[in-house]
């Protein structure tokens, strides 16, 4: 991860939003491409769109990306006992742990405690462009999780593959350094996810146009 990168998450306008929920936070790159940070949803209670992912997790879940801490909350709250939420914004992890969560201020390419044995990872909210490198990040969490380990990931609701070089905006002002991104929709993770030891194993919408797919550890 570079340091422009944990730089951009960790400290400035993101991690201020983390206390007090900014509108108009957006991840823009040079040619246009935007992609809303919807705060005042990550920092609202989990939705049925997120219950949707939820009702799927099986044993630990570590919830990369925790943000906010919202569904690390829903999940602690209905009395999952090992679920963890990672973060490399320092604000972020404190108010997933005032959600009554657990939560570690580490990057996901960082080591990680039980790695290889947990059940279920979330990559949501578009949290699979972390890094800007899906197969790179899909490699790093297939080491996480157990050998018939389970993947929750949002997916773009296009068939797009892109890489891009972003900023975080508050409007239309730049208020982070650029780095990497990424976007997939569904067919894209399934390829590369079948090169990085995965299957899928299921494909699902919510109301409000959210997509999801389960991808299970096959080898
Ligand atoms: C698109 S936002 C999603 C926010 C989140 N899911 C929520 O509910 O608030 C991406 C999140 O991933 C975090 N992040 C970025 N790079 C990371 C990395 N390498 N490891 C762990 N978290 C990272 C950011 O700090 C940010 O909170």
């Amino acid at each position: 991860m570079t340091a422009h990168e944990h730089q951009a998450w960790s400290s400035g306008t993101y991690a201020q939003a983390m206390h007090v929920p900014q509108h108009g936070l957006s991840l823009r790159d040079a040619e246009g491409w935007h992609f809303p940070l919807d705060l005042e949803r990550w920092c609202a209670r989990a939705d049925e769109a997120d219950r949707t992912v939820l009702r799927r997790c099986t044993g630990r879940v570590l919830d990369i990306g925790c943000g906010a801490g919202r569904l690390v909350e829903a999940l602690t709250g209905r009395g999952r006992r090992q679920v963890l939420g990672i973060d490399v914004c320092p604000s972020a992890v404190i108010t997933t742990v005032c959600r009554g969560g657990s939560a570690m201020s580490r990057s996901v390419f960082d080591p990680l405690p039980d790695e290889g044995r947990w059940g279920t990872a979330l990559l949501i909210d578009g949290n699979i462009g972390i890094g800007g490198d899906p197969r790179r990040l899909l490699r790093r969490v297939r080491n996480l999780v157990h050998r018939e380990g389970l993947l929750l990931v949002e997916v773009a609701s296009t068939d797009v593959d892109e890489r891009r070089r972003v900023r975080i905006h508050a409007g239309q002002r730049p208020v982070s350094a650029v780095f990497p991104w990424a976007t997939v929709g569904a067919a894209a993770l399934n390829r590369q996810a079948a090169l990085e030891g995965w299957t899928e194993v299921e494909r699902w919408s919510s109301a409000g146009g959210r997509h999801f797919v389960a991808l299970r550890a096959c080898r």
